[in-house]
Order: structure tokens, then sequence, then C-alpha cells
């Protein structure tokens, strides 16, 4: 998800404009920071790009989704419905507002199955969070139909998938709130970064409020004057963090284009191979591209597949063995080994995780490899690849 490879003088410039007011913060100091308002702008363009009513850029994804959380009202106690397959900040982000992820399992799709939430939902279960990961996405029609006739808060994990849609509608638009990630290795990025994106004005106002101490931002240009409405804390982003994002937010339409174009002439190399299927997508068109997923039959052929096609210079990453995205992992989850006492754990519900067995998601997982889709490759390079991934192949 690289869009720092496209890292130059676009960037250099919105960062220039920032630095020449030294005006570092978002809100405030109207007339020192001549019209640079680079939070706000990107705002806009996300809405732009998204079709969403409203955006709030955060520190972080990972900020974004505590942001929306507690925007949503997701607090102690509830259960979150989230995927073992994403980045640990999914779950993070629910144990931090006081609640239970409860893990439901996966299908080909390497998102949540809609048709397994029901076997994971109880009375107390407040929200489904699906995460699109890997740039495509879920049966986000199907969870939607099922959080609609369960009267659940859906809530996009869409970090990993800015640009991408199903039948049209970009991801993230769904549900009551989505989230993105802007760090170091997104499609865009601004160093740190994240946004939320709503079409709920009074969920939109909570988000902002939320993620700058409670500030209400109708105190005019003396932040002292703004009301405080809720409890908040802060996690706004810097000026500087925004400017390079908005210089990569306008970039979207060119590192999607080339990232298409890259996963395709790997997929068509890859289509004849025996025993190779690719990862479930509802909706090819809406791919974002930055991975190209694939499985094999088995556990051992994948195991070998990824040694080979390593071998070969084409390191693809087996989630099943992965510290970060993948529950098998998780040890400090199953152990609940936290640096000070949470406030889930004071929760009757919270389950034991080490006792948790998810048999659907670990048969998706052993099988399956992902090859990272690069902007930066040449047509020589692509060549390279496809001639390395057929020698690494063709015996599996
Ligand atoms: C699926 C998912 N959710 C959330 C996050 C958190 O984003 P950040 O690193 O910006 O906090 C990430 C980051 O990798 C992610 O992949």
């Amino acid at each position: 998800m690289p869009g720092f490879e496209l890292f130059g003088d676009k960037e250099r410039k919105e960062v220039t404009d920032v630095l020449s007011t030294g005006v570092l913060m978002r809100y405030g100091f109207d007339g020192a920071r001549h019209g640079h308002y680079k939070a706000l702008e990107f705002e806009q363009t996300l809405c732009e790009i998204t079709g969403s009513a409203h955006s709030h850029l955060c520190s972080s994804g990972t900020a974004a989704l505590s942001t929306a959380m507690a925007a949503c009202g997701i607090g102690a106690g509830d259960e979150v419905i989230v995927p073992p397959f994403t980045f640990v900040a999914s779950f993070e982000a629910v144990l931090l507002a006081g609640a239970v992820p409860v893990f439901g399992e996966i299908d080909n799709t390497l998102c949540l199955n809609p048709d397994r939430l029901d076997a994971v939902m109880t009375p107390k279960t407040k929200a489904v969070v699906p995460v699109h990961m890997c740039g495509a996405m879920a049966r986000i029609d199907e969870i939607k139909a099922f959080c609609d006739r369960k009267g659940l808060v859906l809530l996009e994990d869409a970090c990993q998938s800015l640009g991408a849609a199903f039948q049209g509608k970009p991801l993230g638009t769904f549900g009551k709130a989505g989230c993105f990630s802007f760090d170091a290795v997104k499609t865009v990025t601004c160093g740190e970064g994240g946004a939320v994106i709503t079409d709920d004005p009074a969920v939109y106002d909570l988000c902002h409020q939320y993620a700058d101490h409670g500030h209400d931002h109708l105190g005019g240009p003396d932040r002292g004057a703004d009301g405080h409405p809720v409890l908040g804390t802060n996690y706004r982003i810097s000026e500087l963090n925004a400017a390079v994002g908005l210089a990569q937010l306008r970039k979207l339409d060119q590192i999607l284009k080339i990232q298409r174009k890259h996963k395709q002439v790997l997929k068509d190399a890859m289509a004849d191979l025996p025993g190779i299927s690719f990862r479930l997508l509802p909706d090819p068109a809406g791919d974002s591209a930055t991975f190209l997923s694939f499985m094999l039959p088995t556990e051992e052929k994948t195991r070998q597949a990824a040694t080979a096609l390593a071998h070969n210079q084409v390191p693809c990453p087996y989630w099943y063995d992965n510290n970060w995205h993948y529950f098998r992992k998780w040890d400090h989850l199953k152990k609940m080994t936290s640096a000070a006492p949470l406030a889930a754990q004071l929760c009757p519900n919270l389950p034991d995780y080490s006792k948790v067995h998810l048999p659907e998601s670990d048969a998706v997982m052993k099988r399956t490899l992902s090859m990272q889709i690069m902007l930066s490759w040449t047509d020589q390079e692509l060549d390279r690849r496809v001639a390395a991934i057929e020698t690494a192949l063709k015996n599996i």
C-alpha cells in the first residue's frame, strides 16, 4: 500500500506552506495561517472522493477507530464482532472503548463471513466491525443487511482499503461510520494519520469533539470560549501530517490506476497455474489492488510456495504465521497481558481468548499468501516477477 513511493515536490510544497506560516495546529491562529487549512482541505477532498457528507481527520487510523467507536456509542461492556484477520488495532480500539471484542469467522473473501455472524451474536452485541483487508471488500452488502436486521451498528474498518468500492459505492460508506489509516505504509500516507467518514451529522459532531478534548468548535477564534459537550481526548492530526496527506490524496486516482494495472499482469500470469485459486472478491472492479491474495490446496503446499517464491525474490506474506495480523499469534490478547488493568477485564462477558477456536478462519489462512503490489515496478521488473512466479510455483 505504497503511497510513499510517490513522495515528491507536491508533498514538499504543501509542507512548505505550513512551515512558512509556523502554524502547526489545525485549529485557531486564523490570522497567522494565511489561509492554509490543510486538515480541513484534506477532509473536504476525502468527502469528495468517498461521497461522504462528513469526514474528520485523526492522528492515526487507530485513533480514528477509537473516535468512531465513541461517536457511535460503543462503550463499556458492549460486544463488538471483529474478524481474526486484521491488524491488532481493530481489537485494541474495542478494548480501549471498554468493550469486548468477539471474533467471527472469515471466509474466502479474507473478511468476516456474514453467514457466521449470528453464531457469535449475544444480547450484548452492539456493533459489527468488518475489516476490508488488503485493499478489497468484505461481503459488505450482506453484512449491512445483517446489521440492519438485528439493529446493530455497522462500523467499517477500511484502513487498508482507501479507494476501493463495492458496486460503485466506496468502502467506508455502508455503515454508521467508516475509518481509514494514512500511516506510513498505506495507499495514501500522512506519515501518521487516519480519518472517520460518516453521513450522520450527530456522529460527525461527536467525532470532532471527542478527538479534541470535547471542544464543540463553536467558540470562534478563542478556543478557550469553546464549550465541552462531551468528555474527549487528543487524537488531533497536525497540519504538517495533513499537508503531506493532502498532496498524496490528490494522487489517489493515479495510485489506483498503477496498482490495478500491475496486479492484473500478475493475476493473468498466475491464472492457469495448477492448484492456485484467488481470494474471492465480491466485486472485482472495486478492488483497490494493493495486494494479490491467492490460495493453494493445502497448508504444506502453501508453505512450500512461500519458500519457493521468497527464494525467487518474490516474497509473499504468509499471514497464518504473522505476529500482527492473525489471531493465532496474538498471545498478548490470549493472556490479556496489559500494561495496566483494562476496563474490559471488569466485564463478566470477557471471553477467555486462549480458548477461542476459529477453525474456518484457520482453514482459509493456512492456505493463503499475499503478494504486495508496488507502484515503482518497471515493465522489466513485472516480466521478472512473472517468470519468477512461474518458476517458483510450477512444481508445487
Ligand atoms: C485494518 C487496520 N486497521 C487499523 C489500522 C491502524 O491504523 P494506524 O496504523 O494508522 O493506527 C491498520 C494499520 O495498519 C490496519 O491495517
